[in-house]
């Protein structure tokens, strides 16, 4: 099967075409590049033996979309293209919906007009905004979204959904992911932000890296075990092998629209996190108490039982893979 990654050099993206080449999927990557580097195709190489083909460019570009389905008989897509940074879609609202919505519904189009009607589509636990309860299920409440980046999702889902309601010759996936983390064993690949990260993962590595001098812990006063934010942290290649397991389910069932969590169920709070990066990397993480970062909820992990049953899917990677993955990455880059 030939498979159209969109975001493919990217951090989940790249993971993910290490996990379909694995699979023996052919893999068609577009990217703009808008945040991430050529040279991640040669690491995909490197940890493979296999090649992607690769397209550079926007997704918002038609000629192009229709040049990638006519020289490429693609069976399904996996939609990865997104700017993600919450904090700046606050103050850029504009970009981050044309860049999140509209260029969805030109690959739509585009894939109507080429007839391939299978995508899995990245969408994010900030979809169910602050949760009534966790571990959150599939079926509770979205909504309440509280960035336009949240919400660029959100309206995403309710497209793909109307889609489907108008024709259900279309096999959907959108998967919500929790946080993923840590990089590919090779220490190839990872997440590399740019500027200073916005979340705690990579922040953690480079006050390992000594980049920063302390990790800032947004709060402490949180209803949690320890007072520190929690969340569903899982590893990235666990999450790539969840998109795996998604094409599985669009080729082989019948067509229909799926909604699946990726998370491990487990919550771990942020000292959790310092604690095992030190313990798994034999290296210290100073850190303070800082105050309560805006639109943080105290906690959100996910009920991952639905993408177990329905996909066979299971997180198998532990915190302290997570820890030393991570850092493995940092370091050698
Ligand atoms: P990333 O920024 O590393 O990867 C996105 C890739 O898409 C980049 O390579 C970028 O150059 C490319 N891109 C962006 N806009 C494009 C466009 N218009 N045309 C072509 N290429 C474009 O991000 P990531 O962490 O790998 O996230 C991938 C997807 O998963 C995104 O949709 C993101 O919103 C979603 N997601 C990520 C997280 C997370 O914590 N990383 C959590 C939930 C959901
Ligand atoms: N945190 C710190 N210090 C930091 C960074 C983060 O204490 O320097 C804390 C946060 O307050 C929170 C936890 O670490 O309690 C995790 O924060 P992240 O920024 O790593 O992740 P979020 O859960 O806030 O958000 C992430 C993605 C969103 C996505 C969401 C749900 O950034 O895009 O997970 O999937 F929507």
């Amino acid at each position: 099967m030939k498979i159209l990654v969109t975001g493919g050099c990217g951090y989940i993206g790249s993971h993910t075409c290490v996990e379909l080449l694995n699979n023996n999927y052919e893999v068609v990557v577009l990217d703009n590049l808008s945040n991430s580097n050529i040279s991640v195709l040669d690491k995909i190489k490197k940890i493979t033996g296999k090649s992607v083909k690769f397209y550079e460019g926007n997704m918002i570009d038609t000629d192009l979309l229709d040049k990638v389905f006519t020289e490429n008989k693609i069976d399904a897509v996996i939609d990865f293209a997104a700017y993600k940074a919450v904090g700046e879609s606050v103050e850029k609202p504009i970009e981050y919906y044309k860049n999140n919505v509209s260029t969805i519904l030109e690959l739509i189009l585009a894939m109507k007009r080429h007839n391939v009607k299978k995508i899995v589509f990245s969408s994010s636990a900030t979809v169910y905004g602050t949760p009534d309860e966790v571990p959150i299920k599939e079926d509770a409440k979205t909504g309440g979204t509280t960035n336009p980046y949240g919400t660029s999702k959100l309206f995403v889902e309710k497209i793909l959904k109307d889609l489907y309601k108008s024709d259900n010759e279309w096999d959907i996936a959108i998967l919500r992911y929790f946080n993923p983390i840590g990089a590919h064993e090779s220490g190839l690949i990872g997440e590399s932000p740019n500027g200073v990260p916005a979340n705690l993962m990579p922040y953690v590595a480079k006050v390992a890296k000594g980049e920063f001098e302390f990790l800032r812990v947004f709060g402490n006063d949180y209803e949690t075990n320890d007072g520190t934010g929690v969340r569903d942290y899982i590893h990235v290649v666990d999450l790539a092998n969840g998109h795996i397991k998604a094409l599985e389910k669009l080729t082989k069932e019948e067509k229909g629209l799926y909604i699946y969590n990726l998370g491990t169920g487990t919550g771990y709070s942020v000292l959790d996190i310092v604690k095992a990066f030190e313990k798994a990397n034999n290296i210290k993480v100073p850190y303070k108490i800082m105050p309560r970062r805006a639109g943080d909820i105290a906690a959100c992990y996910s009920d991952p039982t639905k993408a177990k049953e329905e996909l066979g899917f299971v997180a198998t990677k532990t915190l302290e893979d997570m820890c030393r993955d991570a850092w493995n990455f940092e370091k050698n880059n």
